[in-house]
C-alpha cells in the first residue's frame, strides 16, 4: 500500500534533474512564492483524517508531517509550504549575520540510492531578513493552519556559541511556535562538539534563561537537534541532560557522516551530510534508542530517510510524536506529505488505533512504565 505511486512530478524529474541541485532548488521556493495560495490549495490542500492530529506543548498539529529544517532558510515561502499539506513548517536555519556558505556545488542528489549530500554551510540571509519575512507571514489574515518551528544556529566565525544562540532566542522566540537549537549540522566546524556533555549543558542552560527573560510566562518549547552519528555513551549523556534541564523536545536526526559501501563512489567522495534513503534505518534506531533513554518523557520528532507512511509509521511506532520529511521531496515531489497523511490514516486504522497519539512508541514501550510515557501524562491531564 504504501509503495510510491508514479506521479507528474515523477515524469519531470528527468528534465528537472538536468537543473544543478541547488538550482532546482531556488527555482522550486520561487515558484512556491509566486503560485498564488489558492492554486496550491486547490491542487494539495486535502482535509487530513483527524486521527492524525497531534496535540503537544499546547499546540495543535493538523497532521504528523512536517517539512524539516533547511528547506527555507530565509523564512521567505512558509506559507506555500503549508499549502502543501504540512502539518508543521521548520524554517531556517537562522545565523545572526548573513553568510554565504560554503562554495558550490555543494548538494550532490544520487537518485540511485535516492540519497543527497550537502555540504551548504548555512547559507542565509541573517536573522533581520528573517524576521521581516515572519513578520510578513504572520501578519497573513487568516494565517495558515499548522504549526510554525524557527530553527536557530551560530555563524561560522562565533568562538562563543552561546552569543550567538541567546540573541537569536531574544528576537525570534516570541514568533515561534516552537525553536530548534540546531547543534548537530556536520557543515559548521566545530558545531557538533555541543553534543558533549559539559557545552551542552553550558550552552542549554543560557538558552533556557534567555528564553525565560524573553518569553516571560508563555515561552515556545525549546528543541534540540541531534546527530545520528553519537555512539551509545554520547546518547545516554545527552537524554540525561535533556531530562535534566527539562528541555522540551528532541529532532532526530540531522545529516550523516557515515557512508555506506553501497554508495557509488564519486558520490560517497562528496563531503558533507547524507541524507533520505541511506538514513531510513540510522535515524529509527536513534528515536528507539532514545526513546528508551527518557522513559518516553521527552516528545521526539522522527527525521532521515522518510519517503512514504510506512516509514513515518515505523518512526511513530519506534517512539516519535510526529515526523519530518526533506530529501524525499526531491524524489517524490510536492504532492508527499499529502499522500504520507492519507496512507498513515490507513495504517493505523488497519493497526486499530484510533489516533496516532496510541501508535507513538507502541514497538517500543517505555521499561519504566511508572515515569514513561509524556502523552499518557498529558491525556490524564485533560
Ligand atoms: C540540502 C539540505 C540542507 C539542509 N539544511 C539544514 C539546515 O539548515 N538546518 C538543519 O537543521 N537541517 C538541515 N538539513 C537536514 C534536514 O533537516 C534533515 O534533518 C535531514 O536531511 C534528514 O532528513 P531527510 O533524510 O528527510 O532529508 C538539510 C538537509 C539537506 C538535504
Amino acid at each position: 500500500m504504501t509503495e510510491n505511486k508514479k506521479t507528474l512530478y515523477h515524469a519531470l524529474t528527468p528534465f528537472l534533474f538536468l537543473l544543478a541541485p541547488e538550482n532546482a532548488h531556488q527555482l522550486t521556493l520561487k515558484a512556491l512564492r509566486w503560485t498564488p495560495p489558492s492554486l496550491l490549495n486547490l491542487f494539495f490542500q486535502k482535509k487530513t483524517s483527524s486521527a492524525l492530529e497531534v496535540c503537544l506543548w499546547d499546540r495543535r498539529f493538523p497532521n504528523p508531517v512536517g517539512l524539516a529544517a533547511g528547506f527555507d532558510k530565509n523564512a521567505e515561502s512558509i506559507n506555500s509550504l503549508f499549502s502543501l499539506g504540512f502539518g508543521f513548517v521548520e524554517a531556517g536555519t537562522v545565523t545572526i549575520k548573513p553568510q554565504s556558505g560554503n562554495p558550490t556545488p555543494r548538494i550532490f542528489r544520487c537518485p540511485e540510492q535516492k540519497a543527497v549530500i550537502n555540504r551548504m554551510g548555512f547559507p542565509n540571509g541573517g536573522v533581520a531578513l528573517f524576521k521581516s519575512n515572519l513578520e510578513k507571514f504572520l501578519s497573513r489574515k487568516p494565517r495558515a493552519k499548522g504549526v510554525l518551528g524557527i530553527n536557530i544556529g551560530m555563524n561560522k566565525d562565533q568562538t562563543e556559541p552561546a552569543k550567538d544562540y541567546t540573541s537569536l532566542i531574544r528576537t525570534l522566540a516570541p514568533m515561534a511556535d516552537y525553536l530548534t537549537i540546531n547543534i548537530s549540522s556536520p557543515n559548521t566546524p566545530g558545531l557538533r562538539n555541543l553534543q558533549e556533555k559539559g557545552p551542552l549543558t553550558e550552552l542549554l542552560t543560557a538558552v533556557l534563561e534567555e528564553r525565560k527573560k524573553s518569553c516571560g510566562s508563555n515561552p515556545p518549547p525549546l528543541l534540540v537537534k541531534l546527530a545520528p552519528d553519537l555512539n551509545d555513551q554520547q546518547l545516554e549523556e545527552i537524554a540525561s541532560v535533556v531530562m535534566t534541564l527539562k528541555i522540551d523536545g528532541v529532532i532526530l536526526t540531522n545529516t550523516t557522516l557515515e557512508r555506506p559501501e553501497y554508495l557509488p563512489q564519486d558520490f560517497a567522495n562528496e563531503k558533507g551530510g547524507l541524507s533520505g534513503a541511506p538514513l531510513t534505518q540510522k535515524s529509527t534506531a536513534i528515536i528507539r534508542k532514545f526513546y528508551q533513554l527518557t522513559n518516553g518523557q521527552i516528545p521526539i520528532i522522527g527525521v532521515g530517510g522518510i519517503s512514504n507512511a510506512q516509514e513515518a509509521y515505523d518512526k511513530i511506532r519506534a517512539g516519535a510524536s510526529l515526523v519530518q520529511v526533506y530529501s524525499a521531496l526531491v524524489y517524490e515531489g510536492p504532492g508527499l506529505a499529502n499522500r504520507i497523511n492519507k496512507e498513515l490514516a490507513e495504517l493505523l486504522k488497519k493497526d486499530g488505533f484510533k489516533s496516532l497519539e496510541q501508535a507513538i512508541g507502541a514497538d517500543n514501550p517505555p521499561q519504566n512504565k511508572e515515569t514513561g510515557d509524556h502523552h499518557a501524562e498529558q491525556a490524564k491531564s485533560a
